[in-house]
């Protein structure tokens, strides 16, 4: 895995050409449309400033949200190109359409070393289907394509696939750190190597939590999904979210995990509460404790102490979702002292998915980790070992 025999920008004599280059500025926005943060559109800057350092003229094209019904305002690249510019210092044109007359007329304008964004591009629907028509209208502004969008690789979209059928096509160089960093962690992890997967769905994760089986020396589960391998081990989880048709398949994980020597460590205790509610009564119980009515929320200390321990003996430790309800104040306590213990270790550290990112960013903990990745479920697919489509369509090293 990896992507050592991709070309990347760096391979190419871009100099003078137009070079139309896939990110990933799907960011967050607050309700007047402000970016909450900017992390994806920083992530892209190496790559962007490499091209327009080149003498190249720079074409963006990225989507914002999942916009239905064609051209929507509200999921203008506006602020994405306005933040662009402010990072860059720099003029960043951004064109009223995608394909359409203003793009192409901005596109052919544009002279060495400027930058112009085309419109969201999800306001086609053709993007999302992989339509090559679409893709070949895109392609038909530019002479090279670059990826750099390592957060929607895991889409075979018209703008992170289809593409590259029409141009010579190349990664950027986010792509090419994400792949590297999350490659090595997988193929030749420095060990012990523990993995901790947290969010609601066992259903979600299934995929990662077999492959990583295979690699790992310490697989550490906790948020909702804890709660389907309880069931699966016979303990009653109250009014607990979890997936009942799925507990069979956590009993299975739970035997695949002994049989393969893996430790599989569940929260030993967990904060419950009443009611899904930030504000709920709540106690500290056992595992096999969960009183009926009662539903778990975070994971209790014993269970961060016995989850720090093992981070703290790791040399890889790879971190993907939150461990309790992070969006509650009160129950965002678990995954605060996980994001802690990863950035006090002395391992490479990796961690994706949104939420758990950002609960290492919120606490200041950014510039301890080794690898914060700007993808969720790219992350995710490529933990599972799986081929990410706007990975494999990129030309090879000859
Ligand atoms: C993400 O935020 O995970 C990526 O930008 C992909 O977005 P999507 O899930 O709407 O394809």
């Amino acid at each position: 895995m990896g992507m050592k025999n991709k070309m990347t920008v760096a391979d190419v004599d871009i100099k003078g050409k137009r070079v139309i280059a896939r990110v990933d500025f799907n960011v967050p926005l607050d309700e007047n449309g402000n970016i909450t943060d900017d992390k994806r559109i920083r992530a892209a800057l190496p790559t962007i400033r490499h091209i327009i350092g080149q003498g190249a003229c720079l074409i963006l094209v990225s989507h914002l949200g999942r916009p239905k019904e064609g051209p929507d305002p509200k999921y203008s690249m506006k602020p994405a190109a306005e933040r662009l510019s402010e990072l860059l210092g720099k003029e960043v044109k951004l064109a009223a359409d995608v394909i359409g007359e203003d793009a192409k007329a901005k596109a052919a304008a544009l002279k060495e070393g400027e930058v112009l964004m085309l419109e969201n591009v999800r306001f086609h629907k053709e993007e999302t289907k992989n339509d090559p028509a679409f893709a070949k209208e895109l392609a038909s502004m530019a002479d090279i394509y670059v990826n750099d969008a390592f957060g929607t690789a895991h889409r075979a979209h018209a703008s992170t696939a289809g593409i590259a059928e029409y141009l010579p096509a190349v990664s950027g160089f986010l792509i090419k750190k994400e792949l590297d960093v999350m490659g090595k962690a997988l193929d030749d992890p420095e060990r012990p190597f523990v993995a901790i997967l947290g969010g609601a769905k066992v259903s979600d994760k299934i995929g990662v939590i077999e492959s990583l089986l295979d690699k790992v020396d310490t697989l550490i589960i906790g948020g909702s999904m804890a709660y389907t391998f309880f069931a699966g081990k016979g303990y009653s989880v109250g009014t607990s979210k979890y997936e009942a048709d799925k507990v069979d398949l956590a009993s299975n994980l739970l035997a695949k995990a002994e049989k393969k020597g893996v430790r599989l460590l569940l929260p030993v205790d967990n904060v419950v509460g009443k009611e899904f509610d930030p504000d709920t009564e709540s106690q500290v119980v056992d595992s096999d404790n969960i009183p009926e009515g009662w539903m778990g929320l975070d994971i209790g200390p014993k269970t961060v102490e016995l989850f720090s321990e093992a981070v703290k003996g790791a040399k890889t430790v790879v971190w993907n979702g939150p461990v309790g309800v992070f969006e509650f104040e009160r129950f965002a306590v678990g995954t605060r002292n996980i994001a802690e213990a990863l950035s006090a270790a002395s391992a490479v550290t990796i961690v994706g998915g949104g939420d758990s990112a950002a609960a290492i960013e919120q606490m200041g903990f950014s510039d301890k980790i080794t690898h914060i990745s700007t993808g969720g479920g790219a992350s995710l697919e490529f933990l599972e070992g799986k081929e990410l489509p706007g990975i494999a369509v990129l030309n090879d090293r000859k």
